[in-house]
């Protein structure tokens, strides 16, 4: 391979802190520019950073596209720490014949975890009573205070059921729940039985479940799937979960059907414009909101970035990448 030639070591870009004995692995293997204030990179930053460097190891913020690819001419591998991918324009780097890779499996207990938290919290408006005591205003207990909707026993619907929706679908069993849930293809029928999941119609899940949790990932072709016709064929008392990404819904809708009491409640760990939220999504009641946390614990995002980096040195080694997203790109 044309890296194991090369007597220097290879320049990479580490564009978001990194835990230091990740920091300290890369740096054994390669000429590191590394990011440890961890400033977000505009994307011209980020082009101009990249105008000499081999690789790249970046996070879900880093939009990798045309005109980065264009400036980063010796760049040969983009790692990210991230199941998703939706910010690596993938067509584009296996023009430029860019070897992508991802960070799958490593997180899916987790991110199913916070799934359920989130989901359970926006039920079971957590969020919302626990700011209503932290600003003082708890006086005395009221039969009729904080009411939420249950979650045992009730229908939960899935839109996605990868690796992810069938974590967050094993879990329902101990709810006993009814799972629905749509995907673009059908799973193998013994995957459903392990999930005791149910596959439906688009349109019925919407209709059926009383929670529903949007776990598939995001492009183009979805952008803002759930709308006012979605949300308006909810059931009235439903929630709506999102730990995917945030341009999956239209929130102005969103934001209208829970003033209007048209559903319940949404948890929400991802949102459009990231970190900004709409504000409007700020003042509404009856939501959980959390800043994209959804693989955020120590263990998990340990081995999210080990695995970014055990992929970035199979690369830079002349082997395999275990998670090239763009397999065209791996000529032996
Ligand atoms: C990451 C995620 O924290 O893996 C993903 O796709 O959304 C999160 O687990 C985020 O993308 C940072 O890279």
């Amino acid at each position: 391979m044309k890296f194991e030639s090369s007597t220097a070591k290879p320049k990479i870009l580490v564009t978001r802190k990194v835990f230091p004995e990740h920091l300290a692995q890369l740096t054994e293997r390669f000429d590191v520019m590394s990011n440890q204030e961890d400033i977000s990179l505009a994307p011209s930053e980020l082009a101009s950073r990249l105008a000499d460097k081999e690789g790249a190891l970046v996070t879900g913020g880093d939009r990798i596209d045309e005109t980065v690819l264009i400036a980063a001419a010796n760049l040969r591998v983009v790692s990210s720490i991230s199941v998703g991918h939706n910010h690596i324009d993938l067509a584009a780097c296996t023009q430029h014949r860019v070897m992508a890779t991802n960070t799958p499996d490593v997180l899916t207990e987790t991110t199913a975890d916070l799934a359920w938290a989130l989901m359970m919290a926006a039920a079971r408006r957590i969020s919302e009573s626990e700011r209503w005591l932290r600003a003082g205003h708890w006086k005395r207990w009221s039969l009729d205070g904080f009411l939420g909707v249950d979650v045992h026993h009730s229908t939960l619907g899935i839109l996605g059921m990868g690796r992810i929706g069938q974590a967050i679908a094993r879990r329902a069993r101990g709810f006993s729940m009814r799972t629905l849930y749509h995907n673009r293809s059908r799973l193998p029928s013994d995957v459903e039985d392990a999930c005791a999941a149910q596959y439906v119609e688009r349109d019925a899940l919407f209709r059926h479940a009383d929670h529903v949790m949007l776990v598939l990932p995001y492009s183009s072709e979805n952008h803002h799937c759930v709308g006012s016709a979605e949300l308006g064929c909810m059931k009235p008392g439903a929630t709506l979960t999102n730990i995917a990404r945030g341009g999956l819904i239209d929130e102005v809708a969103l934001c209208k059907a829970l003033r209007d009491g048209r559903i319940a409640a949404a948890g929400l760990d991802v949102f459009e414009g990231e970190p900004n939220v709409l504000p409007e999504l700020l003042s509404v009641e009856h939501t959980a909101l959390t800043p994209h946390i959804g693989s955020a614990s120590r263990v998990t995002r340990d081995a999210m970035a080990q695995l970014a980096i055990d992929n970035l040195l199979e690369a830079f080694s002349g082997v395999r990448p275990r998670c090239l997203l763009n397999p065209e790109t791996w000529r032996n």
